[in-house]
C-alpha cells in the first residue's frame, strides 16, 4: 500500500476546509482540539479510512478516540441499525435485540458481573457508577487518579487528574485524586519492579490523610487513555482492589476504553484477573453509536435508592436502536476475531513503532497492549521534558499531509485505530510516522 503527500497549503484551500470555517460561523468554541486543528470535513469511511468533501483518504489511527471498533460503515452493523430503524428505536421496554445485548455482556465480563444498565454517554454511566457505589456503601467519598478521565459532566468533573479541570469553579465534593502508576513518569522517581510498587503504599496514606472516613469507591482506569495510553504494572489493579475492600469501599473499573478487546483482551481488567465491583463500559461497544453502561453484581445493584423503580435508568439508555447497535458491534468483534486482532496487530505495529524509536531520539518511550498504544514526544530522553505543543501540531499537519488521522498533536502521542486495522495498514501506518518523524528531526526546531 503506497500513500501520496498533499501540501498544508492545499488543505487550507479545500472545499473540506471551506465547509469547516462555514460552519465555525456557528460552532461554540471548544470543539474537540483534533477537529480544530485539522479543519476537516469528514463525508464519510470506510473500514480503517475515513474520506474527506475532496475525496482525499486518511488512515485512521484515531477511531473517534478508541470508539471505531469494527471499522466505518461495516456492513453487518449498518445493516442492523437499517434493519432496526424501520421498527422501532424508542422506549426502555424488553427487545429480543436487548435482551440479546444484556446476555451476550454478561457471558463476556468476569464472572459474577451480571447486572446491567445502560446509557448514552461515558460521563452518564460513571455518574451512575458512582451513585451506585454511594448506595451500596452509604459512603461518599471517591478516589480518582492523576492522568485520570472520566467525563466532563459535574459530578466526574473532579476526577479528571489534570489541569483542565481548573476554573470550572466549585466541583463535586469529596472526590480525591492519588497518582497513578505511571512508571515513565513516576511522580516518586522510582523504578518499577524495585520501586515495589511504592504507589500502592502512598495511595493507602492517601486515604488515611485526605478522606473524611467515607470512602464510597476507588475508580480507575485499568489502562489510562486520556494520559497517554498509560499501562500500570500487573500489581497495580490487585493492590487497588485489596485498598478499595481494606476500606469498605467498591473498585469502579472504567472500562471505556480498554473494553471490548481494544487491549488485545476483552477487559483491560481481565490481563490481571481481577473482578471490579462495578464495570463502565461504553466507546467501542457501539462503534459510533452513543451506548454506555454499567456491570455489577446482583448484590450491589439491588442496593436502594440505587434500585427503585426509574432511579438507575435513563430516556435514551439501551433504546432500541441503541441496543442494536451494540450488540451487532460486540456480536461482530467475537465473528472477526477483532481481540485476537487487536492482539497480534497490536503487537506488530508496537515493535513496529519501537523499531522507529531507534532512530529518532525524540521518541522517549513507546508501550502498548493490543491496540492501545503510547508514545512519549521529549525534547530530551534523560530529562524526559516533553516536545512543545508548537512542534507537536506542526507534526499532525505533516501527518495529515500525507493521509493519516493520528493523535501527535501532544507529546504523549495516542495510537488506538479501529480493531480491524490490517497489517498492511499497519505497515503504511508505520512508513507515514516514520517520515514524519524523518522531517521533524529534519525541519522543525523540536529542542527550543
Ligand atoms: C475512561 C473514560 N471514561 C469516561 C469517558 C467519558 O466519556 P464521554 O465522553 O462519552 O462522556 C471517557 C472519554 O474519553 C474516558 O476515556
Amino acid at each position: 500500500m503506497e500513500y501520496q503527500a498533499v501540501s498544508i497549503k492545499d488543505i487550507a484551500e479545500t472545499m473540506s476546509s471551506q465547509l469547516y470555517l462555514q460552519e465555525q460561523q456557528y460552532m461554540s468554541p471548544g470543539l474537540q482540539e483534533v477537529a480544530q486543528l485539522s479543519q476537516l470535513a469528514i463525508k464519510e469511511g470506510s473500514g480503517c479510512w475515513l474520506v474527506d468533501a475532496d475525496g482525499r483518504r486518511y488512515l485512521d489511527f484515531m477511531a473517534g478516540v478508541a470508539v471505531c471498533s469494527l471499522g466505518h460503515s461495516h456492513q453487518k452493523y449498518v445493516a442492523a441499525i437499517k434493519e432496526q430503524l424501520e421498527k422501532i428505536t424508542v422506549g426502555s421496554f424488553t427487545t429480543e435485540n436487548r435482551l440479546a445485548l444484556m446476555r451476550l455482556i454478561a457471558s463476556l465480563t468476569p464472572p459474577g458481573l451480571n447486572k446491567i444498565q445502560l446509557y448514552s454517554g461515558g460521563a452518564e454511566a460513571v455518574e451512575a457508577a458512582i451513585r451506585l457505589a454511594k448506595s451500596y456503601t452509604k459512603k461518599f467519598e471517591i478516589l480518582g487518579f492523576w492522568g485520570g478521565f472520566h467525563g466532563k459532566t459535574s459530578g466526574v468533573l473532579g476526577l479528571i487528574g489534570d489541569p483542565f479541570k481548573k476554573h470550572w469553579q466549585v466541583l463535586h465534593p469529596g472526590l480525591h485524586l492519588a497518582p497513578y502508576a505511571d512508571c515513565y513518569r513516576c511522580p516518586f522517581k522510582m523504578e518499577y519492579p524495585r520501586c515495589g510498587l511504592f504507589c500502592l503504599e502512598f495511595i493507602r496514606k492517601v486515604i488515611e490523610n485526605n478522606t473524611a472516613g467515607g470512602l464510597a469507591a476507588i475508580i480507575v482506569e485499568t489502562m489510562q487513555g486520556t494520559a497517554g495510553n498509560v499501562i500500570p504494572p500487573p500489581e497495580f489493579l490487585p493492590g487497588l482492589l485489596e485498598i478499595a475492600h481494606e476500606n469498605d469501599a467498591l473498585l469502579i473499573a472504567d472500562e471505556m476504553i480498554t473494553g471490548f478487546g481494544r487491549t488485545g483482551m476483552m477487559f483491560g481488567s481481565n490481563h490481571t484477573g481481577i473482578r471490579p465491583d462495578i464495570m463502565t463500559i461504553g466507546k467501542g461497544m457501539g462503534n459510533g453509536f452513543p451506548i454506555s453502561g454499567l456491570v455489577s453484581t446482583e448484590e450491589i445493584t439491588k442496593s436502594k435508592p440505587f434500585s427503585k423503580p426509574s432511579a438507575s435508568s435513563s430516556s435514551y439508555g439501551g433504546n432500541p436502536l441503541a441496543s442494536t447497535a451494540a450488540l451487532a458491534t460486540i456480536q461482530t468483534i467475537l465473528e472477526e476475531s477483532l481481540v485476537e486482532n487487536s492482539r497480534t496487530v497490536g503487537d506488530y505495529l508496537l515493535n513496529g513503532i519501537r523499531r522507529i524509536q531507534e532512530k529518532y531520539e525524540f521518541i522517549g518511550d513507546v508501550r502498548g497492549c493490543g491496540l492501545l498504544i503510547g508514545v512519549e514526544l521529549v525534547k530530551d530522553r534523560k530529562t524526559k521534558e516533553p516536545l512543545d505543543k508548537a512542534v507537536t501540531r506542526q507534526l499532525f499537519l505533516e501527518t495529515l499531509k500525507r493521509g493519516m488521522m493520528s493523535m501527535n498533536y501532544k507529546p504523549n502521542f495516542r495510537v488506538n485505530p479501529p480493531l480491524s486495522l490490517s497489517k498492511e495498514e499497519a505497515d503504511v501506518g508505520l512508513q507515514i510516522l516514520d517520515d514524519v518523524f524523518a522531517f521533524l528531526a529534519k525541519h522543525i526546531p523540536y529542542k527550543r
